[in-house]
């Protein structure tokens, strides 16, 4: 009689991986320093594709390229290809500290961990044979997993989106979870989100400054991406596919798919799996193209409670200024001090402009955030008086919920972390989850940690395109809706991000 409820899994995992005062304080967790996993996946006996290292600028302004949507005619090419790939998850910054080097790439990552590994499937490119490719940041080279047109196990994989049927080129984006649940431990599965999610902003842009539509699926079957890349689904396990391009038809003949047979180098000296990844992994996959397209049905419109505070609008800036979408991801770095001082109404308004532009993917046709609510510790922002606001959507106003100096909570919100203080505004990402997993089940789960998580590498870009900085940080989840209720009273946190103007950072090498 009767299933399991639908997203019952998802919800369970959510609950019993929350954040709270006595969670941190009764850990036994500690560092295992002696078996930290190296942040590369290491192929052996398979020769590197070198991509181009001189990257033509798109001169495109970043402001621009964060949040316009997927469209133009730009072709995808090695170069192309190239900057697609340096400017998401290629290593930007080398930082040496006396136990080693840390290379730092182009998006935030949880822990600099980098678990996150790009895969590219492709039809024949200028310059580049039809293949499956995996792209090493260690050395900017793609490795060829296998050769020849891989495009219609992906396109039957996504139950024939109509997206991939046009697509030079599908990215699969997936995670290594012990080369973050080394630190993390079961978090880890949110973490998948938060760090494909930054990769995907800054992919998404570049791709806009190339004028490539980039669109995102979240819908395919597990399995058949995971062997097309020889992924065991436990250990690591694909995420999402950004589809890339348009006008090189995707053959309609399936080739024979058969089990890939490649060596990798070890992480480290033993890997752990945690059940709870696997878990909650396994019960948001889907099984065939029937339960993709079933899945795909779209979410409802959410609504938020109704307006009772005074109402502030917002003046974002005209797209066309500030630095190229390059010279931002080059120059962002997750600020690890702020120093107290008031950001501008118009650089606030600009930032939330261009994080709550949405997302092209298959999860919903709505435009602007669609999982997700944004709400606002404002600390210092000159013409707005500090305290909790919603960003209200529809009419792209402020509204004051509860004014006062929230410092102190901005800090203890973020895991007693001094960055959740100092910061000018916090913003929280908050998802009506259990409306999500009963419209989208398990599998909406990803979906609405995916959307905060290239929703807050937006604000990361946005922000260092208008000279300040942020930082992605951790949370206390329940308290926060504490916070932030009675309005976030059936909500729950996806994703915080912290903007305001840095201290000076260490030199890099
Ligand atoms: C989702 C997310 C959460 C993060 N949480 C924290 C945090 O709680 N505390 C912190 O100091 N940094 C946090 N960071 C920043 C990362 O440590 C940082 O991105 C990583 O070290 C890479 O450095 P970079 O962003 O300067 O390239 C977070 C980053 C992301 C993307």
């Amino acid at each position: 009689m009767g299933g399991p409820i639908k997203g019952e899994a998802a919800w369970r995992y959510h609950k019993a991986t929350k954040h709270s005062f006595w969670s941190v304080r009764l850990t036994s967790h500690t560092l295992d320093w002696e078996n930290q996993p190296i942040p590369f996946k290491l192929y052996r006996g398979l020769d590197p594709i070198p991509l181009p290292q001189q990257i033509p600028t798109s001169g495109v302004h970043a402001l621009k390229a964060i949040a316009t949507g997927p469209s133009g005619d730009g072709t995808l090419d090695l170069f192309t290809l190239a900057g697609l790939l340096h400017f998401s998850a290629g290593i930007t910054k080398r930082l040496r500290y006396p136990g080693g080097t840390v290379y730092f790439r182009a998006a935030a990552c949880t822990g600099a961990l980098y678990h996150i590994d790009l895969y590219l499937v492709c039809g024949p490119l200028p310059d580049l044979e039809a293949g499956v490719y995996h792209y090493g940041p260690h050395d900017h080279s793609l490795r060829c997993l296998r050769r020849g047109d891989f495009r219609p196990v992906v396109a039957k994989a996504t139950g024939w989106h109509p997206w991939t049927s046009q697509a030079p080129a599908i990215v699969v984006f997936a995670s290594t979870f012990w080369r973050n649940a080394w630190k993390y431990r079961a978090r880890t599965y949110r973490h998948c989100f938060w760090d494909s999610g930054t990769i995907l902003a800054n992919m998404m842009a570049m791709a806009n400054s190339y004028a490539i539509p980039c669109r995102l699926l979240m819908g395919f079957v597990d399995d058949e991406i995971n062997h097309l890349l020889g992924l065991d689904g436990r250990r690591e396990a694909a995420l999402a596919l950004a589809v890339l391009g348009e006008g090189s038809p995707c053959p309609q003949e399936l080739p024979t798919v058969p089990t890939l047979n490649v060596e990798t180098a070890p992480l480290s000296k033993r890997e752990l799996l945690y059940p709870e990844i696997v878990g909650v992994h396994e019960a948001s996959s889907l099984h065939s193209a029937e339960e993709v397209a079933l899945w795909r049905r779209g979410f409802p419109a959410s609504s938020l409670p109704p307006v009772r505070g005074t109402l502030f609008p917002l003046h974002p800036l005209p797209l066309e200024q500030g630095p190229t979408i390059e010279e931002v991801i080059l120059r962002r770095g997750s600020a690890r001090r702020f120093l107290h001082r008031p950001i501008t109404l118009d650089q606030l308004s600009t930032i939330i402009d261009r994080a709550a532009a949405g997302i092209t993917w298959d999860v919903t046709p709505r435009q602007g955030l669609c999982l997700n609510a944004l709400f606002l510790l404002v600390h210092a922002v000159e013409g707005l008086p500090a305290g909790a606001y919603l960003f209200r959507p529809e009419t792209r106003e402020l509204e004051l919920l509860r004014e006062g100096g929230f410092r102190k909570e901005g800090e203890f919100l973020a895991l007693e972390q001094a960055l959740g203080a100092d910061a000018s505004v916090d913003f929280f990402f908050l998802s009506p989850l259990q409306t999500v997993l009963h419209h989208l089940g398990d599998r909406g789960y990803r979906a609405a940690q995916m959307e905060a998580g290239i929703a807050g590498g937006r604000v990361y870009l946005s922000a260092y395109a208008l000279g300040i900085g942020a930082t992605g940080l951790t949370f206390y989840d329940d308290e926060v809706i504490r916070f932030f209720s009675p309005q976030a009273a059936q909500l729950e946190p996806m994703f915080l991000v912290a903007t305001g103007v840095p201290a000076p950072r260490p030199r890099t090498l």
